[in-house]
């Protein structure tokens, strides 16, 4: 089992490890965590898991109840935000109650969001079961809803009391969503650490502990400089303006992950045609999506891409702020104007 103590505004462990879900109860003892427990999740994880987490919470002596959505990215909606805000007044949740997120980063944004919410704050802890939800949006507290205008237009920068992350759910994921978490993996390799993608071309399965631990460690880094987005931690966001206008322009049929993948692509070709990046990054970029099963390109027009990343929460004003790849393990940020950026992309 491996341990990261994250001292952002709150400070807060993240465990990594095999057979944690069945010690959850106990964990949360020794954390001191008192009070009823919530558990929100989706219809598909909590059968996998529902049971599990509750017997173990029940065995420590908490008293529970459980609320599940449909999933998928229509679940992190207004409607079903405020569906799970009643739930919890009906069942007279008060500010010494706890939720718990139980599934991928849908589940995890919007638990946050209601935990920031409700009652203006109440604690939260995040038990993610995808491996996007390991490696990147189960820490550093970012939260949300999306709008019909745009993805996670709504939310509030809220940490969790703690993150457990029992990688033996990676068993049970489906090969889409294997493939969708291992683009927010092979991200932090080319954002950050060349190590990382040597790791990866070794394969996950030999390294999974290590590989997960690795980017929790790198996401602490960012976090702790920059918890509120000002700065370091946009470089998270390496390929995310053209995913998210990728998922929009599919109406969320090609994924997050997915559309990850060739936001990265995207860029990267862009960059490396510009002369900003050295070809060999593209070429370990692209082998790398592709032994992990992701797509390299969309049929899109990347005019209307480019039309929806002008929405995007990340532009100020005339200005999107852009991250670029450079060389192996390293990207940085980059100023444009709307039409410095639109030259580029087009
Ligand atoms: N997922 C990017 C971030 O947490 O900042």
């Amino acid at each position: 089992m491996k341990s990261i103590i994250v001292k952002a505004s709150k400070t807060y462990e993240v465990k990594v490890g095999n057979g944690l879900l069945d010690r959850i109860g106990q964990t949360l003892k020794e954390k001191n965590i008192q009070g009823r427990i919530a558990v929100i999740s989706d219809k598909k994880v909590f059968s996998l898991y529902g049971n599990k987490l509750i017997s173990s919470l029940n065995v420590a002596g908490y008293d529970t109840v459980a609320y599940t959505v449909k999933g998928g990215e229509g679940s992190k909606s207004g409607k079903d935000y405020l569906k799970i805000l009643e739930f919890l007044a009906k069942n007279q949740f008060t500010r010494t109650d706890t939720l718990i997120a139980l599934g991928g980063g849908v589940v995890g944004d919007l638990t946050g969001f209601i935990a920031g919410t409700y009652l203006r704050g109440i604690k939260f802890i995040q038990v993610p079961t995808t491996l996007l939800a390991f490696a990147d949006s189960s820490v550093g507290g970012k939260t949300a809803i999306n709008l019909k205008s745009g993805k996670n237009l709504v939310g509030v920068f809220n940490q969790p009391e703690a993150v457990i992350c029992d990688i033996d759910v990676i068993k049970t994921l489906s090969k889409k969503d294997y493939a969708c978490g291992m683009a927010e993996i092979i991200k932090y390799g080319m954002i950050f650490d060349e190590e990382l993608l040597e790791l990866l071309q070794d394969g996950m399965e030999n390294h999974a502990e290590e590989i997960i631990a690795r980017c929790i460690d790198l996401k602490r880094i960012v976090v702790e400089k920059d918890e509120r987005d000002n700065g370091d931690r946009q470089l998270l966001n390496f390929g995310h303006t053209l995913a998210h206008a990728i998922e929009k322009a599919s109406k969320f049929r090609i994924a997050h992950g997915q559309a990850v993948a060739v936001g990265m692509h995207l860029i990267t070709e862009r960059a490396v045609e510009k002369g900003l990046c050295e070809k060999q990054v593209l070429d370990k970029l692209e082998s790398l999506l592709v032994d992990y099963d992701l797509p390299v390109a969309v049929n899109i027009e990347t005019e209307e891409l480019f039309e929806i990343t002008l929405v995007d929460k990340k532009r100020k004003g005339d200005e999107i702020t852009v991250v670029m790849p450079e060389k192996l393990g390293k990207c940085y940020l980059k100023k444009m104007s709307v039409n410095e950026w639109k030259e580029f992309i087009l």
